[in-house]
């Protein structure tokens, strides 16, 4: 595994997997038009279950153009696109569908004539990476732990504020591609959590966020992107295709990304493996339908690195821009505009789409030059972090999950003595070999590996660049000082010397995860093993897992010297500061798991592992539709051992009072309409009736404990029909800080997306006629109120 990410980061970026680019000069669009064009079209799939749809990629054509009717700014937005395109030639909208050498991840074509500068675009999800004086922010999953809207947003609004500080045009995040289908997917760690509400939530907070600082915002990967395992072409055959049914595509696959769009997103970058046995960026159900007709999709598709896989083909299909070269454009789909293989108008729509959005953020009046760098330059670094240590800590905090205190373990009560063991409590030194001032992230500069120091980031393009980072170890010492205490440590034994006066021994254990392979394991020997050599003889273990995602904790959770259990997630550079303030009790928990922690690994079932296959045309088939994680669980009676939506607080909560009521009544017997007007335009983010509130569902929340906090109250749904997961998250909130005895009304608002599903007949989203169960509680399996709403 370590050998495996150390090559992944030690390679230049172009060849991550890329595809030689002697190879792609050799295809011309126009072989490719005879060759690949049969891979846009209806197919049928080998062995497809018997689910609508299951493995179908139905031919879109022709791809329909932006409009800008979403709304007045993009209206605007687009008369200054379509101007600005009006008077470029052929050559010059070409050269802007494509990226070109640069300082940038990404850099367009320039038309200096007519003021158009190279647009530059960068990596990633949690900050920008390969940098200077920017900040490490956490990662994706880590802010879903917080089921805080407020935190995504803020999030978002600073990560926005370093992009644009750097003079960045497109910031490539968020991520809900991968969504976390499978359990030891390389980078579910990325997105924001496996449920498609939480990760909706977030996908939509952080759009806004990124936006509102001027920069556009890219939802990534679309779609269905959710394994590793040969999710591009190689030399053995194609890309995985992700084997979907229609419903399951648009009620979790596409659905969080459909709040990202209703915010804005000015574009979204198309995935690299195949979707229903189509290349995801060049699948015309994907693009020209779902996403640009369904959707109303207003800004341009951006193709994921080298993951182009034809010319005309793609161009037809939706694809708008392609980077970080040519590919298959350049000279050839001016060659193909010429000779009739893809309209003018569709160049056309391209060039549009691209300048649309940076219209829209208005990025083309005044917008900072790029300030990137790499080593051979000499400059004054442009630093944007700004105070965002503080939301740093603030969110790393928040999304720390407490899932084990017995006996009050924590908070603690200034111990006087405190033992601190394991790899992931310290930083080890930077190797000289492997520093890289630029262009290397977190593993480079900190000499981290993968049982080595402080996990605050995963691997590939969703690391971070820290500017420094506060270890567990060092916020302890800052503590342990301050209470004139003492501190031992061990970061490397196995099975560490005890020390049997010691008021508490802290585990710190991580699971790594990167882009470019799945995990071998949600947890390995060595860690668990060091877990039971110290609870063994310290009756006060306190074991800390930083992961990238979900980590098995069967080996020692029961130990009953395991008196506290946090999973720290992946927290950003001030993960030391994060863990002490909930350790200490300056922050009481309010984390939450973003995904289900099985009891055992096989637990998982056939969504343990990615589909692996030496086959050239391998499927993976998603059978088991819209049940992933926690439905995967409620569906066949598995418990689990800490469920999604859990997570402890130091005090209590009482739920009481739940109401349910629609808030359009009529007294006819129909009184909410099964599907959105058909005579509404749609506009970006799908039929506004979709986000209409038709329901609200009250309740209060009372601290019941000794301490003040704040409860995360979560509201799951039934969908009548029986064909639907026992319960759907479709609501959550924050709720307090409450003192003791403080109660609080709690209002959940519920939109007709929120309550339908996908008709695959109808093509449309249809509110079931029935009896809604709605619950409330504070997790997937802690429900504490039932009530009803009844649609006729
Ligand atoms: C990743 C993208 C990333 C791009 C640019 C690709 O390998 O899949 O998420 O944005 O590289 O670095």
């Amino acid at each position: 595994m370590e050998f495996l990410k150390g090559a992944y980061s030690m390679l230049p970026h172009k060849f991550r997997g890329g595809r030689d680019p002697a190879e792609q000069a050799v295809l011309s669009t126009k072989t490719v038009v005879s060759v690949l064009c049969a891979a846009c079209s209806l197919q049928e799939g080998a062995g497809v279950p018997d689910l609508p749809n299951h493995g179908l990629s139905p031919p879109v054509y022709p791809s329909p153009p932006g409009s800008g009717s979403t709304n007045g700014r993009w209206t605007t937005a687009y008369d200054r696109a379509r101007d600005l395109v009006s008077q470029m030639t052929v050559e010059e909208r070409v050269n802007i569908t494509q990226g070109w050498p640069g300082i940038c991840v990404g850099n367009t074509g320039e038309v200096p004539r007519l003021g158009i500068p190279a647009l530059c675009f960068a990596d990633g999800p949690s900050g920008i990476r390969g940098q200077e004086f920017v900040s490490a922010f956490p990662a994706g999953i880590h802010v879903a732990a917080t089921f805080d809207r407020d935190l995504m947003y803020r999030y978002g609004r600073a990560l926005g504020d370093e992009f644009h500080g750097k003079g960045i045009n497109v910031a490539l995040g968020p991520v809900a591609g991968p969504l976390g289908r499978v359990a030891k997917g390389g980078r579910n760690w990325e997105g924001l959590s496996n449920d498609p509400y939480l990760a909706g939530a977030g996908m939509g907070a952080v759009t806004r966020g990124i936006q509102d600082a001027g920069v556009i915002a890219t939802p990534k990967h679309w779609l269905l992107n959710e394994q590793e395992f040969r999710r591009r072409w190689t030399e053995l055959g194609d890309a995985v295709s992700a084997n979907v049914d229609d419903r399951t595509l648009h009620e979790l696959y596409a659905f969080p990304f459909m709040d990202a769009l209703r915010e804005g997103a000015g574009a979204v970058m198309c995935s690299y493996q195949r979707t229903n046995h189509s290349y995801a960026c060049q699948n015309s159900k994907l693009l020209n339908g779902v996403l640009k007709t369904e959707l109303g999709f207003e800004g341009f598709v951006v193709s994921d690195w080298d993951g182009q896989m034809s010319g005309v083909a793609s161009a037809n299909a939706g694809l708008d821009l392609v980077m970080p070269r040519a590919g298959f454009w350049g000279d050839n789909l001016a060659e193909a505009v010429r000779n009739g293989s893809v309209s003018e108008e569709r160049l056309g729509d391209m060039a549009i789409r691209i300048l649309a959005p940076w219209h829209y953020l208005h990025q083309h009046t005044a917008y900072p030059p790029p300030a990137i760098y790499t080593n051979t330059q000499k400059h004054f670094p442009v630093d944007v972090q700004a105070d965002h240590a503080r939301l740093i800590e603030e969110i790393g905090a928040a999304g720390t999950v407490l899932v084990k205190n017995v006996n009050n373990t924590l908070p603690f009560k200034k111990p006087k003595f405190l033992c601190v063991y394991g790899y992931g409590a310290a930083l080890k030194a930077s190797p000289w070999q492997n520093r890289d001032r630029y262009g290397g992230g977190y593993e480079d500069n900190f000499g981290w590996n993968t049982f080595n120091g402080t996990l605050i980031t995963a691997g590939g393009s969703g690391g971070s660049s820290p500017p420094y980072v506060v270890s567990p170890f060092q916020a302890l010492q800052e503590r342990v000082a301050q209470d004139r205490g003492i501190l031992r440590w061990d970061f490397y034994s196995e099975d560490p010397t005890p020390y049997v006066n010691a008021d508490a021994c802290l585990v710190f254990i991580n699971a790594y995860a990167s882009e470019s392979f799945d995990r071998p394991s949600l947890k390995d020997d060595f860690s668990d093993r060091l877990v039971l050599n110290v609870a063994s003889w310290c009756a006060n273990t306190i074991v800390v897992v930083h992961s990238a995602g979900i980590r098995t904790v069967d080996a020692w959770i029961a130990h009953p010297n395991v008196t506290a259990t946090l999973f720290a997630g992946l927290p950003g550079q001030e993960a030391g500061h994060s863990l002490a303030s909930v350790l200490y009790g300056d922050v009481n928990p309010t984390g939450r798991l973003p995904y289900t922690v099985a009891r055992s690994e096989s637990d998982y079932g056939d969504l343990l592992n990615p589909t692996t296959s030496s086959d050239p045309f391998p499927e993976a088939n998603f059978t088991e539709g819209l049940f992933i994680d926690y439905r995967y669980f409620d569906k066949h009676s598995i418990t689990p051992q800490f469920e999604f939506g859990f997570g402890l607080s130091y005090t209590s909560f009482a739920y009481a009072d739940l109401s349910v009521s629609k808030t359009t009544t009529t007294t006819t017997t129909t009184d909410l309409a099964e599907f959105p007007d058909k005579n509404v335009r749609i506009v970006q983010g799908g039929h506004p009736a979709l986000w209409e509130v038709v329901a609200l569902a009250k309740c209060t929340v009372t601290n019941t404990g000794a301490v003040d906090g704040a409860e995360i109250a979560q509201l799951y749904v039934s969908i009548p029909g029986g064909d639907s997961p026992v319960r759907q998250l479709r609501g959550f909130a924050k709720v307090g800080p409450l003192v003791p005895g403080q109660e609080r009304e709690v209002v959940f608002e519920l939109t007709r997306r929120d309550l339908s599903v996908w008709d695959v007949v109808v093509q449309d989203w249809r509110l079931r006629r029935g009896v809604y169960e709605i619950w409330v509680g504070a997790s997937s399996r802690d429900l504490r109120l039932k009530g009803e709403l009844e649609v006729r």
